[in-house]
């Protein structure tokens, strides 16, 4: 796929650019059936679904209906999209009821696994709270994730078992290790979810509308990626440091297994510890959750408030004027609006709930894939139509980033300066109208950055 090119179904919706290991290449152990079977998981069927109403013909009264702002806070609220439900410190174990309410749903998304429960044999951790925590359960994390790789003749080939490599075990045996070989390597640091819903509630063609209002040399990327829940019709992505999912049920069983090792319907099989089978040390049958922990995962997400702001001084507005200025706005772009409630998304498992409908959001971001020269070199997929995402990744959704200190993907750049010093390739312009600002118009667009 070409930069700046927007996948078009029809590649993307047949099955090629299947990679089959080079024979010699590599010590090939069970694993060539399991890699295509994950490839198959994550190809995209079909066309992409119109999610925006028609322009032509009578217009649906929501339509007609002024937006409003998205509720915001860090404040363990309910948006509306469920019931606040029974205090939150009166739920346990024993009387927790998945889906009744925003706080049964916290309650799930908190919980810590165990073994008994399907926990492992390979994990990053006990809970999605573990990673997404900061300031209030489902912000972000300092809590960095490893993926690993190598290109062989110009191809990527990601590490035995997948490029995920999972940090703990349950065993020692087990237990994933990089291999030396495997020199494509980096962290992924911990996204927030807070507002997650309502960019779940983004119309694919407005995320298109954006990407054709941007300037050919700045143009993001868009690709389609399955929802899962949907027998793999495409949609957009969004979520994730690659735009690898597109709905939150998806992104959910995802996590699940690739995170804390729980099989669902979804992803039935486990993973392999470096290629190697772990059923020896796996001893709970496979699914190991019905999959409704994954749809309170994913409705506890969509009921949470959009990241509030700091206070808007005189210095903030104009900050953010200067931020504008220079260009970041083109990437890190401040409103958009959901589609109106009721459109049917995800290819049509969901229907855009009220309170999320019709909403204007501040996220920062286009979140379109652009090549800022940080691209980690790990594709969505290892196939021929993802190699142009290796270079290339979302851009940062810059709510909520007052509440991070470890900057950009591989949260390796620790002040906002030097996360912005290493903007390149597309953002280079920017970067280059940010160092010729005087000292006091950065400080203001730093101001800026600081309220949000
Ligand atoms: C070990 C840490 C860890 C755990 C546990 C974890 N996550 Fe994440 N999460 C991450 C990281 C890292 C990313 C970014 C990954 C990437 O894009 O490669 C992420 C991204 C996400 C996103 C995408 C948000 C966005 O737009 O960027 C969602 C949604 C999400 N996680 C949900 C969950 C859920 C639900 C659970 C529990 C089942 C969970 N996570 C458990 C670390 C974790
Ligand atoms: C061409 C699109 C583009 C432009 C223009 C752009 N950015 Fe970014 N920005 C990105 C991408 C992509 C990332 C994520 C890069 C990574 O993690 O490797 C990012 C990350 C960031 C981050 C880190 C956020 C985090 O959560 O880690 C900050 C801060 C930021 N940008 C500020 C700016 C500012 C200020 C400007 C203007 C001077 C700007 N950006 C211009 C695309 C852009």
């Amino acid at each position: 796929m070409a930069q700046g090119t927007w996948c078009g179904s029809a590649r993307l919706a047949s099955a090629a650019g299947i990679i089959i290991l080079a024979a010699g290449s590599w010590t090939v152990i069970d694993s060539q059936s399991t890699d295509e079977a994950r490839r198959q998981r994550f190809t995209a069927v079909g066309t992409l679904d119109r999610e925006a109403p028609l322009q032509t013909g009578t217009p649906t009264l929501s339509a007609a209906l002024a937006p409003s702002e998205a509720p915001t806070g860090f404040d363990n609220k309910t948006n509306g999209f469920s019931p606040q439900g029974p205090a939150f410190d009166t739920i346990d174990e024993d009387n927790v009821v998945a889906l009744r309410s925003f706080n049964d749903n916290r309650f799930i998304f908190e919980e810590a696994e165990t073994i008994a429960d399907g926990l492992g044999p390979t994990y990053n951790a006990q809970g999605c709270r573990e990673c997404h925590q900061n300031v209030v359960t489902g912000g972000a994390s300092q809590i960095a994730e490893h993926r690993t790789g190598r290109m062989t003749n110009g191809q990527f080939f990601e590490s035995q078992g997948g490029s995920l490599v999972h940090s703990r075990a349950t065993n020692p045996q087990i237990m994933e290790l990089v291999a030396f070989e495997d020199d494509v390597r980096t962290f992924r640091i911990s996204t927030n979810t807070l507002g997650a819903g309502f960019v779940e509630a983004i119309a694919n063609e407005t995320l298109l509308a954006i990407r054709a209002s941007q300037p050919a040399a700045v143009r993001g990327t868009a690709i389609q990626v399955p929802v899962l829940e949907a027998k793999n019709q495409p949609r957009l992505g969004r979520f994730g440091w690659k735009n690898q999912h597109a709905s939150l049920e998806s992104f959910s069983a995802d996590a699940y297994l690739n995170e804390m090792g729980i099989t669902t319907p979804i992803f039935p099989e486990e993973n392999t510890s470096s290629g190697r089978d772990v059923g020896p040390f796996d001893p709970v049958p496979d699914p190991e959750d019905d999959g409704v922990d994954v749809v309170a995962f994913a409705n506890f997400m969509r009921a949470t408030k959009a990241p509030a702001r700091g206070p808007i001084t005189a210095q903030v507005a104009a900050g953010e004027r200067v931020f504008a200025t220079v260009g970041c706005a083109t990437c890190h772009v401040p409103s958009i609006t959901t589609a109106p409630a009721g459109t049917p998304i995800n290819g049509g498992k969901l229907r855009v709930h009220a309170a999320l409908g019709n909403k204007t959001i501040h996220p920062f971001s286009d979140f379109l894939m652009h090549d800022v020269g940080t691209g980690d070199g790990i594709p969505v997929q290892p196939t021929a139509e993802f190699a142009g995402t290796a270079t290339q990744i979302r851009t940062a959704p810059l709510w909520a980033l007052r509440t991070r200190n470890r900057l950009m993907h591989d949260g390796l750049s620790f002040t906002k300066q030097e996360a912005i010093m290493r903007h390149a390739g597309q953002a280079t312009a920017a970067r280059t109208a940010y160092q010729a600002l005087s000292e006091a118009s950065k400080t203001l667009l730093l101001r800026f950055l600081d309220s949000l």
